[in-house]
């Protein structure tokens, strides 16, 4: 087993590159199912739940091969197999991509309930909903999905929820259908606009991604052989932002997009923080203690669920008390507990937490309970004082490359040990 040991306070300095978006990623390589052709796909984050992902394609017959640390090519040419590994596609929850890219190309998949993160109730209704107005039969029992299409047609598809997964999925699912799909009320986050852009560089017709209206228009075959590079990832980008506000630091992080950071850089101006943005990378420094503030977590362009905990760190230590509102997971707050062990004053009711701010944090054993929390407790143990231990890692690198290296990288004192 490994921990994480951290000595601190360090005030994070220095430069830092962002790979490429782990959400993303995760429904690339399954939309490479549906090409008939070698893909070559770049900057593709090395973490645990894109190593799932490969082994779940190549248990479908898909050929995969790492070019170099982040490249890598998909071969899908010959499936040989409707049944996905159960036990790998019920370890996270992206899993459902295979669902929609396998009933396009094959007509058929057996996949395992999709798993992840534990924030609360995880239903796939939306996705099934999409699936069967395209005129797929859907069957759910025993841990197990069923889906089969004779034939997929295109239709409208009223996403009666915001989701990401499901605004992607009915995507992967009507690319090769007959006629014209139209999603409405879709979600609008930047991997939906990189999956699209994906698929229409293989030969998709896919309008109006980013917007909460996405048209598809069914085209025959996608050919493949070409190449594309993943988005920086918008979550790894706010981690760090957020990291340098905590530790009262001053970093440069580089290669993201900052348009895709707006509502992280508008709260940490409000607490105190400085952004300079140069396009393709954002300066982010905090001089002072930062000052409290109110956050909602929203659907793109809202301020992302998956920046909460970390957001939740700096409001800890803010002058003042600080309210969050969850809007999107229910359980999103257990890592307020392990703040809590480290002396922050953090209240939390239902869906919304009351940050009681304090002026410092002491170290602490901790346990990271879901990957975004993992990362929080990281920025956590930087800036407290004395030393704080993470435990259950598996939850954070499932979504950050090298974590501690580029933590090290920026002053921190952090290691990884094996206990
Ligand atoms: C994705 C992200 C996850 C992020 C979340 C919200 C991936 C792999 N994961 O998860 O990191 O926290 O978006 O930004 O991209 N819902 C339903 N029925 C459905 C689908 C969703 O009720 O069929 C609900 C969920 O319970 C949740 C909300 O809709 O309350 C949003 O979920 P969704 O956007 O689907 O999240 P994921 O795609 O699973």
């Amino acid at each position: 087993m490994e921990k994480i040991v951290i000595k601190g306070p360090t005030r994070l300095t220095g430069e830092v590159t962002i790979n490429g978006a782990k959400n993303a990623a995760v429904a690339i390589l399954p939309a490479t199912l549906l090409i008939d052709g070698v893909c070559t796909i770049e900057n593709v984050p090395n973490i645990s739940d894109i190593n799932i992902t490969c082994k779940i394609l190549e248990g479908l017959g898909a050929k995969i091969n790492w070019i170099d640390k982040h490249t890598i090519t998909v071969d899908c040419r010959n499936l040989t197999t409707t049944k996905a590994p159960l036990d790998l596609t019920s370890k996270f929850r992206a899993s459902y991509y295979i669902i929609g890219a396998m009933l396009s190309r094959m007509g058929e998949i057996e996949v395992g309930m999709p798993g992840g993160c534990k924030l609360g109730a995880r239903p796939i209704d939306q996705h099934i909903k999409g699936f069967e107005a395209l005129g797929a039969e859907v069957t759910v029992g025993k841990g197990i999905i069923h889906a089969k299409a004779s034939k997929l047609i295109g239709n409208s598809v009223y996403m009666d929820i915001v989701s990401v997964g499901a605004t992607i999925n009915v995507m992967l699912s009507s690319v090769l259908a007959e006629g014209t799909t139209v999603i409405d009320n879709a979600a609008k986050e930047p991997h939906i606009v990189d999956v699209a852009n994906f698929l229409n560089t293989m030969g998709a017709d896919i309008r109006g991604a980013g917007t909460d209206m996405i048209k598809i228009n069914g085209v025959k075959k996608l050919e493949g052989n070409a190449t594309y590079s993943v988005v920086p990832d918008q979550i790894e980008a706010g981690t760090f932002m957020l990291a340098a506000v905590a530790t009262k630091g001053d970093l440069l992080i580089k290669n993201c997009i900052t348009k895709h950071l707006e509502s992280i850089t508008a709260k940490i101006v409000e607490v105190g923080g400085e952004v300079e943005d140069y396009g393709d990378s954002l300066r982010v420094y905090c001089n002072q203690r930062p000052k409290k503030a109110n956050i909602k977590t929203l659907p793109y362009p809202g301020f992302p669920t998956d920046l909460q905990p970390q957001m939740g760190v700096v409001l800890s230590l803010a002058n003042g008390t600080s309210t969050i509102n969850e809007s999107i997971w229910e359980s999103r707050f257990q890592y307020t507990d392990e703040l809590n062990k480290m002396g922050a004053k953090i209240t939390a009711q239902g869906k919304s937490a009351f940050f009681e701010g304090v002026e410092k944090l002491y170290g602490a054993p901790v346990y990271s309970t879901d990957l975004r929390a993992g990362a929080a407790l990281i920025i956590a143990g930087v800036s407290a004082e004395g030393t704080t231990e993470i435990f259950n890692l598996e939850h954070i690198d499932r979504g950050y490359e090298d974590i501690e290296a580029r933590f090290r990288a920026l002053g921190a004192n952090i290691e990884r040990v094996k206990f």
